[in-house]
């Protein structure tokens, strides 16, 4: 097919070979004119474009706030989007979101209202509990600047009082079945071709014809090429239609998350088994950031501050590969080999990663050290992953991001420990041997000197934690 069609207010809105990186933002604000959804930062840290996008998920309604400035419009296919104006309701009167932000004066100059807005409406809609936990991890993409976040949280706690306008949701979920599809998009244009195969098979055949494509999964990654370093994307392979790369398999041997999982519902299983890294998840960038982009994007593109490899090499998670018909599979840890080199061949890509089941014995924690609790990129993320019998260490995996070209572990620092006594003496040795494993170096988030002694200073944190004389009740850090 060579169009996408998506709903907008009830309409189905359908677009021949729009451009593969035309953001949704840019065709709301300059194509059809609809120009409540605001530009701020173009990189998915502000919040002031944010919009919802709806899918049938299992004969339901899935409502999700993403940001509009990253989200490339092709990816809308066989979807709903929602912008504030849709909100209006039929006797014209405000959205019960709208209409709490009115009452509580959550909104000075309103250039970020919008934003708020739309991420209390997908909350709204997905019938959140509404908590101060639940309100600050949905509003964790949007920044104000002038109101004060007070009462935009009185707003959103008391968002459910006022009466609920008629749902059609019927309707809609008619609409999104009908728009359903098993036939691949080829779009190509004086802009460039963006491809969106339906099937594993088929993405696999097309990639290895095509390996100098990018691959575009959540993009929010790739939309910053564009939006940040102008980059012009010649070709385009998007996995998010791919039906088994959006599965999660659990299995007593563990869980399988699939290319098009986003970090989001990756997160959501992960915590069951994991449940100390609940916090440490949800310092993952933001909701909408969450919402659109995927587990394996982030180990795919293997950035050295990347938040979720050191726990998952610490974990001994394993990615599986393909390549035409052949897959392959390897540790999360073998897949990085320098500084952006991987080894994943040309027109081989990451098809799922799979996460081991847990063993009682593992003790485990991650660490995340930025500037800021949300939304914030890390200086050091650390992950130690401990098995003890009888006092003594059978097996410890200390992993760090930030400290060096890729995600990496502390050999030393592990030879060292493994079979000696888990306490303070050799707690303290490890911490001098992390200085031969890691020179990092100084850059805008930290010095060299910060990230050495922040490392040691986490291996200290993490035994303080675990050993059992002292019993801490640690908070995760904020620097
Ligand atoms: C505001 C903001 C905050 C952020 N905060 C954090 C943070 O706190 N921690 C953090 O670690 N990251 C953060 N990120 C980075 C980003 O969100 C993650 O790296 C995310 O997981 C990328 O996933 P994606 O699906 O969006 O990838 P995309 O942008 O679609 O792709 C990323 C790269 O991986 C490649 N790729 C994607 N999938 C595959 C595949 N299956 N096989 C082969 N190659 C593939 C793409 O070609 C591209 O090179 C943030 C980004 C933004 C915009
Ligand atoms: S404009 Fe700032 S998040 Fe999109
Ligand atoms: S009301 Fe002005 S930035 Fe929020």
């Amino acid at each position: 097919m060579s169009s996408i069609s998506f709903i907008l207010d009830g309409e189905v809105i359908r677009i021949n070979n729009p451009e593969p990186t035309r953001s949704v933002l840019q065709y709301l604000r300059e194509d059809i004119n609809r120009c409540g959804t605001k530009e701020g930062c173009a990189e998915g840290d502000c919040g002031a474009c944010t919009v919802v996008i709806s899918e049938a998920v299992d004969s339901k309604i899935r409502y999700r706030a993403v940001n509009a400035c990253i989200q490339f419009l092709p990816t809308l296919d066989g979807k709903a989007l929602f912008t504030v104006e849709s909100l209006k309701q039929a006797d014209g009167s405000l959205h019960p979101v709208q209409q709490s932000m009115v009452d509580y004066h959550a909104s000075q100059c309103g250039f970020c209202t919008p934003g708020f807005v739309m991420s209390l409406f997908a909350m709204y809609q997905s019938e959140k509990p509404v908590n101060r936990e639940n309100l600050d991890d949905v509003l964790s993409g949007n920044l104000c600047r002038c109101t004060g976040y007070k009462p935009i949280i009185e707003a959103g706690m008391n968002m459910y009082d006022y009466p609920v306008m008629g749902k059609n949701e019927q309707k809609l979920l008619d609409q999104l079945n009908a728009l359903k599809s098993d036939q691949g998009l080829n779009m190509i244009s004086s802009a460039g071709s963006y491809y969106a195969p339906t099937s594993l098979d088929e993405l696999a055949e097309l990639y290895q014809h095509y390996p100098d494509a990018t691959i575009l999964a959540g993009g929010t990654d790739v939309g910053l090429w564009v939006t940040k370093q102008l980059r012009e994307l010649e070709k385009v392979i998007y996995l998010g239609n791919v039906k088994e790369l959006k599965n999660i398999n659990e299995s007593s041997s563990g869980v399988e998350i699939g290319a098009a999982v986003t970090l989001e519902d990756a997160f959501e299983v992960l915590s069951i088994s994991y449940p100390e890294l609940g916090e440490f998840f949800r310092r993952f960038a933001s909701m909408p950031v969450r919402n659109a982009g995927t587990l394996v994007g982030n180990i795919a593109n293997g950035s050295p501050i990347g938040d979720s490899m050191p726990v998952l090499i610490a974990i001994a998670a394993r990615v599986r590969l393909r390549q035409g018909d052949a897959t392959r599979e390897m540790r999360l840890q073998d897949l990085y080999l320098d500084y952006q080199k991987n080894a994943m061949q040309p027109g081989e890509f990451i098809e799922s990663v799979m996460i081991p089941a847990r063993d009682s014995a593992l003790i485990l924690s991650s660490y995340k050290l930025a500037k800021r609790f949300d939304q914030d990129i890390s200086a050091v993320c650390a992950a130690f992953a401990l098995r003890l019998d009888g006092g003594k260490v059978t097996d410890i995996k200390i992993v760090f991001g930030g400290m060096a070209a890729i995600p990496k572990r502390a050999e030393q620092t592990e030879d060292f420990l493994t079979g000696k006594s888990w306490d303070e003496k050799n707690i303290q040795q490890g911490m001098e041997l992390l200085k031969l494993d890691f020179q990092p170096m100084s850059d805008m988030r930290s010095s060299a000197a910060y990230r050495s002694q922040a490392s040691a200073n986490l291996l200290y944190r993490f035994y303080l934690q675990t050993s059992s004389e002292i019993s801490l009740n640690v908070f995760e850090a904020c620097v």
